[in-house]
């Protein structure tokens, strides 16, 4: 019988998220000790994205960019694996999202935008990134904003799945301490009847 390889190299991230120290999860999602400032959200992606849309922070880890998204909708939901989603429960960010679940169907519900930073590129199962492909596709979603670390090639099976248009792409060296990376933003053709 063969099974699918969930997890990157980078690591497991059921076992990361299921330390009972805060701190070694933390420097696991930067990849950077003691590292925890929010990501900026570039004014192009600002102007990109329609006032008052709902936005999934994809990923969302223990919390560290709701602040940034905050400041472009009230509305933010956080989505991430249960035992992260545990972990978050536990932290004050929690209640700066307006839900958090482990469920990616109920994440996506009424949603515009989905926010990955640095989540889909430690993804490699290609079952997995169709399933996201495919929610995403169903949903009320037609924005995905993307950051991934330069190095890491840009995931072209989830895009090939998702087959959206990249409407803007930027160098990004304000997050990680001026490690590159790059913003993708993502725009769904054209929205179903
Ligand atoms: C590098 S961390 C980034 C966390 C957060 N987005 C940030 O920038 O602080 C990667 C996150 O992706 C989550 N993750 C990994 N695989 C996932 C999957 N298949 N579905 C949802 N989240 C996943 C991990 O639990 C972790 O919180």
């Amino acid at each position: 019988m063969t099974t699918t390889k969930r997890w990157c190299p980078y690591g497991n991230w059921d076992d990361i998220a299921s330390s009972s120290n805060e701190q070694v999860i933390k420097d696991k999602i930067t990849g950077i000790v003691n590292y925890w400032e929010p990501n900026v959200i570039p004014p192009e992606i600002k102007s990109l994205i329609p006032e008052g849309s709902v936005i999934v922070d994809f990923g969302c880890g223990l919390g560290r960019n709701v602040r940034s998204l905050l400041e472009m909708s009230s509305t933010v939901i956080g989505y991430d694996i249960p035992e992260m989603i545990e972990q978050l429960n536990k932290t004050e960010e929690k209640s700066s999202y307006t839900r958090i679940t482990s469920d990616l169907k109920e994440a996506l519900e009424g949603a515009h935008v989905v926010y990955d930073s640095v989540v889909i590129q430690h993804i490699i199962s290609k079952e997995e990134l169709l399933y996201i492909a495919q929610c995403i596709q169903e949903s009320s979603v037609d924005w995905v904003v993307s950051l991934n670390y330069k190095g890491v090639q840009w995931n072209e099976v989830f895009l090939s799945f998702l087959n959206w248009e990249v409407v803007h792409i930027q160098e990004d060296r304000t997050t990680f301490r001026g490690t590159p990376h790059i913003l993708r933003c993502l725009r769904r053709p054209q929205r179903r009847e």
